[in-house]
């Protein structure tokens, strides 16, 4: 019987429906069954031969057009398919996790050891007025002290009352805001942490770097409250072995006036490991900063009574205190704000 090249289309459109709604999931076994010596494609290219002969050219156009698209699919079925079985029993591929930079890990835990005796965490401005860099803290305009923080000054106008404008060198300048704030109303304890920037920058020293600063205002506070606290400090940080230490010293602020050293938790305050000197501290302590009774001019900024209230306030820099208790002896501190992914996913 005589096959029309109509017939033929029919029977090519069936055989590409019957592809196409196929259950068989196997691409091998879809490529046999209809591209195979014996498949249906080669089955149903044998009507060519019933096609009148003026018609075969046509026929075979069709047959081609039918067997690209199955070879097309074919392919990118075995494509899709090919080493593609999944075991979903499996645990899944952690996505690669960030975590908090080391120096604000470091702000985080600080926080949490003064909040745990009661002092308030607060923040004050980085850019502020010469009056609570300077002025309020009993360094007033033109005294030699002031040359002691290397001060960016900003290019703003002056106002008459409080000065100049600078990028706090210190975290000091939240001693009188903070006496404001509680509207000279002794008790005061305030953690203030925050950026402080410095015209320095070396291996030790970055323009931009953090302070902690402590303050403790109201009646009967003296020495030991300070000392006590420091202490508190060091067990909470370093562990409960290291010890604080203070050495008379000088700042306007306060008077008396110390620096701050903790015991080494590398050889525990002897300055030896094993009968050598301790390659990390060289002494047995580390100085870490400032501290002292608040001068009473200081007080008398903040509308507070000197006669009446006592106070004490310590501070110093979180980079520091952070680099010595991980023993890191970091050659360049500088890294710290490097962004160099490869040096942070360290810590
Ligand atoms: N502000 C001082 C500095 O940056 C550190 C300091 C010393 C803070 C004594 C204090 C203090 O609160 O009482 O060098």
């Amino acid at each position: 019987m005589a096959t029309t090249l109509e017939k033929l289309q029919q029977d090519i459109d069936q055989l590409a429906k019957n592809f196409a709604n196929d259950q068989e999931l196997d691409a091998d076994k879809l490529r046999t069954k209809y591209l195979g010596k014996k498949g249906l494609f080669n089955e149903l290219s044998k009507e060519i031969r019933n096609v009148a002969n003026e018609d075969k050219k046509a026929a075979g156009k069709l047959l081609n057009s039918l067997k690209n698209d199955l070879e097309t699919k074919l392919t990118s079925l075995e494509q899709q398919t090919t080493g593609s079985w999944v075991d979903v029993t499996l645990p899944g591929e952690q996505p690669s996790q960030g975590h908090l930079h080391p120096i604000s890990q470091a702000i985080e835990e600080i926080s949490g050891i003064f909040e745990k005796i009661g002092f308030t965490r607060v923040r004050y401005p980085e850019v502020d007025w010469d009056y609570y860099a300077f002025e309020s803290l009993n360094m007033p305009d033109n005294h030699p002290a002031r040359d002691e923080w290397e001060t960016f000054f900003v290019d703003l106008p002056e106002s008459k009352e409080k000065g100049k404008v600078v990028l706090t060198p210190h975290t000091s300048n939240g001693q009188v805001r903070e006496m404001e704030r509680l509207k000279s109303k002794p008790p005061i304890r305030m953690i203030n942490i925050a950026r402080c920037y410095r015209r320095q920058q070396d291996v030790t020293h970055t323009q931009m770097f953090h302070q902690f600063e402590g303050l403790v205002v109201d009646e009967g506070i003296n020495i030991q409250h300070l000392k006590g606290t420091l202490d508190h400090f060091a067990k909470e940080f370093y562990g409960p072995e290291v010890k604080s230490r203070i050495r008379p010293f000088h700042f306007q602020f306060t008077e008396p006036s110390f620096e701050v050293d903790f015991s080494c938790h590398i050889c525990h305050g002897t300055g030896k490991v094993r009968g050598k000197k301790c390659s990390f501290c060289k002494s047995g302590w580390h100085e870490v900063g400032g501290a002292g009774m608040v001068h009473p001019n200081v007080l008398k900024a903040g509308g507070i009574d000197p006669q009446k209230y006592t106070g004490f306030a310590f501070g110093w820099g979180v980079e520091r205190t952070y680099t010595l208790r991980e023993g890191l002896n970091i050659d360049d501190i500088r890294y710290f704000y490097s962004g160099d992914i490869r040096f942070l996913e360290q810590f």
